[in-house]
Parts: structure tokens; C-alpha cells; sequence
């Protein structure tokens, strides 16, 4: 089975519904990897960590000491530093923010009547979103999303060969720059604190003591590459599968109240993380196979979220599904701690590009041709077309 080529990634739901019921639990022999497929085992992988540990090792070498490849007791620690930032009610005071950029950034695009959706916006709103959490000025908005990108393209850690020496290069090449970047900022910070995350990193003591550079690095890395790439894909997701279905599209259109449970269902049908990481900390059966203790293990989220045993018609796309227990955002102590943020971006996004654009419609009939990242599932270019709109919202 290969996972990689375009096509599998720009579709990958024929080959788990194959997999799901001929193996849920499946040995990939050529990258000695356990990949597990359906709903059952792989919310099993995600909460049961004293079965899998978050610390994988992947076979170009250790993970990096980060919050999601962390463990309890450490991840506890770790997590309890930037929690504070994503509660319901400080991700609440960003909406009015969250609101502008949506505006501006539709406002440069919406009189040509043609926008490359990926590009032009779903990439640029959570970016910019996240980039003023931490508290850097986004003068560089290409730099920001390339170090995205190279941290995100660690996922190739799982594939070995050419391709993996190449992302894990690049990686360290992103990761020098970053460091450089990250010293004269975090200098700064400790000259003239400010009301952002970042000042939180420099300030903070775990144990009696402060965070070091290196440790400021890892959750810069991680906030940045998990605070853009996953909301890009679930904005540009939304609109490929509201096309797709248009039916769906006008019960969202007569019904704007339903927007927060289409936006769980565009989560469930084309989840945005595809797979998530964990390594057996000993031998661990699971349907009757034994994953052998110190391998890679690969739950495929998406997979597990059109798993027929627990959704009802899982292939279709359902504005209105409920229950919808989904594991897009994983499950137990590594729940996604930006999803409240996620939620709310999707929520302003939709919104708006569903009021502002009429007649919306894919401007190209190709294949959409996927992101890089093997973990994600999204396009990496969406042009659109639609009938040109008022510059603003509140003008329209
Ligand atoms: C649609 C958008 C998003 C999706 C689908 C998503 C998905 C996920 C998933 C599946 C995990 C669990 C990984 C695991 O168990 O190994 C996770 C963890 C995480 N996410 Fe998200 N995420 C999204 C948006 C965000 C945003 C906007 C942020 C904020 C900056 C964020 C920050 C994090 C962090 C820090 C973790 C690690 C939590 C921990 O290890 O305790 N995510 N995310």
C-alpha cells in the first residue's frame, strides 16, 4: 500500500475503507510502521499513553522535546504554560480581531471576482491570527509561512529515503533561521515585556526555573506550524466539500445557525490532520495483533472518522449530523488545545466568504493538487471564481 503518490492524498477514503475492513491493524513492513484504521483503536492510541507514548522516535532520529511529542508527567507541565492563552474565553476576546483580517484580506481580493482561496486568504488569516498571539509583528509573511511549511514536512520523518533527508534538511536549515530570529525578539522581551505569548514563554518557571531559547523554539515551532496549516486546510476543506454538495451549501445558505455543526462535519468527512504519532511503549494488542514495543505507530484519524461503526452513512457529507464524535482534533490529554481558536477562525471565515462571495464556484476543473505535508490533508492552491461583491461587509 502507498499513501504518498498525489492521487491517495488528494483521496485517501477508497484505500481506508479497504484497510478498515481487511486490517484495521496494519504492519507496513518497507517503514516497519503500525498503522491503525479504525474508530475503536485509533481514540485507543490517542488516549491510552501508558500503552503509546507521545515520544517517537522516527527513523532519522529522535522527535524534538515539543508539547505534543512530550509525555505526563512532563506534558502536563509543559501544556499548563500556554493553556491559559487558548481557554474559550481568551480565544473569545480575539473575535473582533479575528473579524478585521478576514475583511481586509477579502477586501484586497473581492473585486477581481477570482481568488486563489488557499493563497490569497485560508493560508494568510490563521498566520496572521497566530503570528499577533505570539507577538510578532508580521512584516514577512512569506518567511512565516515557509517555516511553517518546513516544520510541517517533519512528517516525511515516517517515510525515510531521499525525500525524508531532503525535509529534515531543509528543517534544519528553517530551524537556524528561526533560532536567529527568535533571540534579538526574545532579547527584547525580556528588556520590555509585552501582553503576548511570547513574553509569557520568557517569563514562565516550570520547577523553579525559566524555559531555555531552545525550549521557547519548540513551542514557537509548534504554535506556528499547528496554529496555520491545520485551520488553512479546514477553510479551503469547507468550501471544496460545500461545492461538492450543494445541496448542502443552500441548507447552510437559508440556515446560517447550522454553520458551527457543518464545520464539525467538514472537520469529520475531509479532516484536516490525517494521522497523528505515537510509539508502543511495550508490546500492546490491539484486534488481536501485536504491535511489539518501540514501533512507530500511525492512528489514521481520518480514517477512524468515516468509520461506518460509528457514523451513520459515513461517506456522506451531513451538515446536520449529530452525534458527531469525531476525533479530528485527537482525544485524552493531547486534545487539541487550539481548537476553540480553529473553531472560531472557521466560523469568521465561512461566514464571511459564504455572505461576500455569490455564485461561488472552483476555477479550474484539474485535480486540486495536495499540500505537502503527508500528515495533512488539504490543497495547496484553490482558485475560485464568484460574482465580485462590496468591498466590505458592512458596505454590502
Ligand atoms: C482545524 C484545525 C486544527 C486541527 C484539525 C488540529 C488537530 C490537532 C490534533 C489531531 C492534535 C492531537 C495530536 C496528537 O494527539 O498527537 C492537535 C494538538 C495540538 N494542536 Fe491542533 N489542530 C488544529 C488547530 C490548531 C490551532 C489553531 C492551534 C493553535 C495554535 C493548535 C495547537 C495545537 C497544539 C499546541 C497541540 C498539542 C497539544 C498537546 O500535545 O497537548 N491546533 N491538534
Amino acid at each position: 500500500m502507498n499513501l504518498f503518490p498525489e492521487e491517495m492524498r488528494r483521496d485517501p477514503y477508497p484505500l481506508y475503507d479497504q484497510m478498515r475492513s481487511s486490517s484495521p491493524v496494519l504492519h507496513v513492513a518497507p517503514l516497519d510502521l503500525w498503522m491503525i484504521f479504525d474508530h475503536e483503536g485509533v481514540k485507543r492510541a490517542l488516549t491510552d499513553h501508558e500503552a503509546f507514548s507521545s515520544v517517537v522516535t522516527p527513523v532519522t532520529g529522535k522527535a524534538p522535546d515539543w508539547l505534543i511529542f512530550s509525555d505526563p508527567p512532563r506534558h502536563t507541565k509543559l501544556r499548563a504554560i500556554v493553556m491559559r492563552a487558548f481557554t474559550a474565553r481568551s480565544v473569545a476576546a480575539l473575535e473582533p480581531r479575528v473579524r478585521e483580517v478576514s475583511r481586509e484580506l477579502l477586501d484586497q481580493q473581492i473585486e477581481r471576482g477570482e481568488m486563489d482561496l488557499a493563497l490569497d486568504y485560508a493560508g494568510l488569516l490563521p498566520t496572521i491570527v497566530i503570528a499577533e498571539m505570539l507577538g510578532i509583528p508580521l512584516a514577512d509573511r512569506a518567511r512565516f509561512l515557509r517555516w511553517s511549511e518546513a516544520i510541517v514536512n517533519l512528517s516525511y520523518a515516517i517515510s525515510g529515503g531521499d525525500e525524508a533527508e531532503r525535509m529534515m534538511s531543509e528543517h534544519a536549515a528553517a530551524k537556524d533561521e528561526m533560532e536567529a530570529y527568535l533571540a534579538e525578539v526574545l532579547k527584547a522581551r525580556r528588556r520590555a515585556p509585552k501582553d503576548d505569548l511570547l513574553t509569557r514563554l520568557v517569563e514562565v518557571e516550570v520547577d523553579g526555573e525559566r524555559l531555555t531559547d531552545d525550549e521557547i523554539l519548540g513551542f514557537f515551532q509548534v504554535l506556528l506550524a499547528a496554529g496555520t496549516e491545520t485551520t488553512t486546510n479546514l477553510i479551503d476543506n469547507a468550501i471544496l466539500c460545500l461545492i461538492e454538495w450543494p445541496e448542502e451549501l443552500a441548507r447552510l445558505r437559508a440556515s446560517p445557525d447550522v454553520l458551527p455543526s457543518a464545520i464539525e462535519e467538514v472537520l469529520r468527512y475531509r479532516s484536516p490532520v490525517q494521522i497523528a504519532f505515537r510509539e508502543a511503549r511495550r508490546d500492546v494488542e490491539v484486534h488481536g495483533q501485536v504491535i511489539p514495543a518501540g514501533k512507530l505507530v500511525v492512528p489514521v484519524i481520518g480514517s477512524a472518522n468515516r468509520d461506518p461503526q460509528q457514523f451513520r452513512d459515513p461517506d456522506r457529507f451531513d451538515i446536520g449530523r449529530d452525534p458527531n464524535p469525531h476525533v479530528a482534533f485527537g482525544q485524552g490529554v493531547h486534545f487539541c488545545l487550539g481548537a476553540p481558536l480553529a473553531r472560531l477562525e472557521a466560523r469568521i471565515a465561512l461566514s464571511d466568504l459564504l455572505s461576500r462571495l455569490r455564485g461561488l464556484e472552483l476555477a479550474s476543473k484539474e485535480p486540486w493538487e495536495p499540500r505537502k505535508p503527508l500528515n495533512m490533508l488539504g490543497p495547496a492552491r484553490l482558485p475560485i471564481r464568484f460574482e465580485p461583491g462590496a468591498r466590505s461587509a458592512a458596505a454590502g
